[in-house]
């Protein structure tokens, strides 16, 4: 049995497409002086229709990567896990085509629909699986194309979103290094609040599930922002506890990209620095479950947290679900 789970390489991989708040301002009624003062965001990467590319694409590429930088291969993978919901298609799960194109035929391969949550939701399943000696080697993947599901009239949705995976490899660790604590939280009584209805069960493709547009994102942006700057703080504070860490143990803050006002409201509340928080949404927009995997990879690459140094992982997303994990790399 290992102690616990440990970060063994990461990687990433974003749509080709680059929109910017200028190309968005000739799609719908908008500025980019109102995009950048709400939300931080100057461009994002997507997956356009033209561009042929699917979720497992993305998350294939990134987990490539990561692999790579663990010095694996692929058939030393036990198990896959992409948080998404913006799959390849409704079933099977997109890991499975992640791993048919990864050629790890040793895996099992599951998907985790936790939302923008749903990176850090595998990080618990990943650590709870090495710490048993279930699984040796887990490939967790956050991956979203969430452009596929905006309504590009809707401009209080469609200046937010991105598409990108991030991998990271796990593995067993018996020293200090790794997954010191994990906290995941959900409360489907606000599901209707950030959601996309139709083509479920619930409300069945039809031609009026299309006019209404049931299958694309419904977002009621107060609340979501109302909600998401309190589960964010109370998972931080959480995931610290948990690990017996304050504030000022964390040497970076990696929170979600949603939105710049609530990562700012974030490091205010618990008193953390700007300059020890990761942040790029301001060149990726909210890529949903990717949206941490990739500030994760992109800190490391930037040399922005150190081998020993500890990072706190803090998220929101639809369900509602929050979640968050000290992690010592
Ligand atoms: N450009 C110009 N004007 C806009 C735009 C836009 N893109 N979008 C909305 N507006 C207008 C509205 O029409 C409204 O105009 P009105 O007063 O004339 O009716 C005005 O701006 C205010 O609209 P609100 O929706 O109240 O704007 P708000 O200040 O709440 O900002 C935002 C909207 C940025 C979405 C904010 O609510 C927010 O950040 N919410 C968090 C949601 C979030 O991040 N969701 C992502 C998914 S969940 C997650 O990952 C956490």
């Amino acid at each position: 049995m290992a102690l616990r789970a440990k970060l063994l390489g990461t990687g990433r991989a974003v749509g080709p497409t680059c929109l910017t708040n200028e190309d968005l301002c000739r799609i719908v009624d908008t500025t980019d002086e109102w995009i950048v003062s709400r939300t931080g965001i100057r461009e994002r990467h997507i997956v356009g229709p033209e561009d042929g590319l699917c979720t497992s694409d993305l998350c294939a590429e990134a987990g490539r990567k990561a692999l790579a930088a663990a010095g694996l291969e692929p058939g030393d993978v036990d198990l896959i896990l992409v948080g998404t919901v913006t799959g390849d298609c409704k079933f099977p799960a997109t890991a499975v085509f992640t791993q048919a194109k990864l050629g790890a035929r040793n895996a099992s391969a599951m998907d985790i629909a936790a939302a923008c949550s749903g990176f850090v939701y595998g990080l618990e399943l990943a650590d709870a699986l090495i710490r048993t000696g279930q699984k040796k080697h887990v490939l967790l993947i956050g991956a979203e194309v969430l452009t596929s599901m905006v309504d590009w009239t809707d401009r209080g949705t469609c200046v937010l979103f991105g598409d990108a995976a991030g991998a990271a490899v796990l593995g067993p660790s018996d020293d200090e290094t790794g997954v010191l604590s994990t906290y995941t939280k959900s409360n489907g009584e606000l599901a209707e609040l950030l959601w996309a209805p139709g083509c479920g069960t619930l409300r069945r493709l039809s031609p009026e599930s299309l006019e209404n547009k049931d299958h694309l994102i419904h977002m009621q942006g107060r609340h979501v922002y109302v909600n998401a700057v309190k589960c964010m703080a109370d998972a931080t504070q959480q995931a610290m506890d948990r690990a017996g860490l304050t504030p000022a143990d964390v040497d970076l803050l990696i929170p979600h990209q949603a939105n710049i006002r609530i990562i700012e409201a974030t490091c205010e509340r618990f008193g953390f620095p700007l300059e020890k928080t990761m942040i790029n949404v301001d060149r990726y927009g909210n890529t949903s479950a990717a949206s941490i995997p990739i500030a994760l990879d992109e800190a490391l690459e930037m040399g922005r947290i150190h081998k020993g140094q500890v990072a706190l992982l803090t998220v929101f997303g639809g369900g509602f679900t929050w979640a968050a994990s000290a992690l010592r790399i």
